[in-house]
C-alpha cells in the first residue's frame, strides 16, 4: 500500500530521511569536521539537520539573496548551508550570545573560505540587531535562538527584510508542545504567538515546513 510516508511506518518514513539526505544534502569534510568539533568541546549538538541546512540554502538561493541575517550562530554549521548559497559580494550576519562557540564558528568561516562573506557578530541578539538593522534592508532572516524572543524578532524582521525576502524560524512545533492546549510555558507561548503572527500578517505569505522540529518560513508580499 502507498501512502503518506509520516503515516504509514516510522521505519519507511526514516527510510525516505535518509535517502534524501544521502542524496540532497551530502556534507563535505569541513561541515562533518565541525560537527565532530561541537561534540569534541561538549557543546549542544542542536544545530540544524543536513536536510534543513539544504532546506534554507534552498529557500536564500530561490529569493536571490545577497544579505542575510541569522540569529543563533552556535559553531555556525546553519550560517555554511546558507552562506554558500550567496553569490559574489553576498553578506550573511550572523549573531552568538556566546563567545566560546562563536570562536568556533570563526574558525571554521575561515576552514570554508568564506572570510569575508560570514560576519559572526558576539553579542545578546536584541541588541546586536538594532545595530545590524542600519545596514538593511536584507533578503533572508533566519531565527534560531530563544525562544521568548520569537515575537520580538518576528517585529525586525518585518520592518527590515525587503519585499519578497524571507522571513525564517526553526523550532516552530517545539517539540509539538504548540499542538498541545495543555502546555503553556513561557517559550510554547512565544512560538505560538510567532507562529499565529506569521500565518494570519497581512503582509506575509507563511507555512510552516514539517521537517525535524518544524521550520516556519514567510515570504514579504507586501
Ligand atoms: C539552536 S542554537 C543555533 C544553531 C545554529 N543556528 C545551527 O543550526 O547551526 C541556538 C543558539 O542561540 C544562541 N542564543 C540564545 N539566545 C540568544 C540571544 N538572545 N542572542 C544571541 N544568541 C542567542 C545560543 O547560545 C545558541 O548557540
Amino acid at each position: 500500500m502507498r501512502g503518506d510516508v509520516h503515516t504509514v511506518d516510522p521505519k519507511v518514513f526514516e527510510a525516505c530521511l535518509e535517502y534524501t539526505r544521502a542524496l540532497f544534502a551530502p556534507e563535505d569534510d569541513v561541515l562533518r569536521a565541525l560537527r565532530e568539533e561541537i561534540r569534541r568541546r561538549g557543546f549542544p549538538e542542536i544545530y540544524v539537520s543536513p536536510e534543513e541546512g539544504r532546506l534554507l540554502q534552498m529557500l536564500v538561493c530561490a529569493v536571490g539573496a545577497a544579505t542575510v541575517v541569522e540569529i543563533g550562530t552556535l559553531a555556525g554549521y546553519s550560517a555554511l548551508w546558507m552562506a554558500r548559497a550567496l553569490p559574489p559580494g553576498g553578506r550573511l550576519i550572523t549573531i552568538e550570545k556566546e563567545p566560546r562557540y562563536a570562536a568556533l564558528a570563526r574558525e571554521f568561516v575561515r576552514k570554508a573560505g568564506l572570510d569575508g562573506i560570514v560576519d559572526v557578530r558576539v553579542g545578546v541578539a536584541l541588541e546586536v540587531l538594532e545595530d545590524v538593522g542600519r545596514a538593511g534592508p536584507f533578503d533572508a532572516f533566519f531565527i534560531d535562538a530563544d525562544k521568548v524572543n520569537y515575537p520580538k524578532y518576528l517585529e525586525w524582521g518585518l520592518a527590515h527584510v525587503r519585499r519578497g525576502g524571507l522571513i525564517m524560524a526553526d523550532n516552530a512545533y517545539w517539540g509539538g508542545a504548540v499542538a498541545n492546549p495543555e502546555v503553556r510555558d513561557p517559550e510554547t507561548a512565544a512560538i505560538r504567538e510567532y507562529n499565529e503572527r506569521a500565518a494570519r500578517d497581512p503582509r506575509l505569505t507563511s507555512i510552516v515546513i514539517p521537517i525535524r522540529d518544524g521550520i516556519a518560513v514567510s515570504v514579504m508580499t507586501r
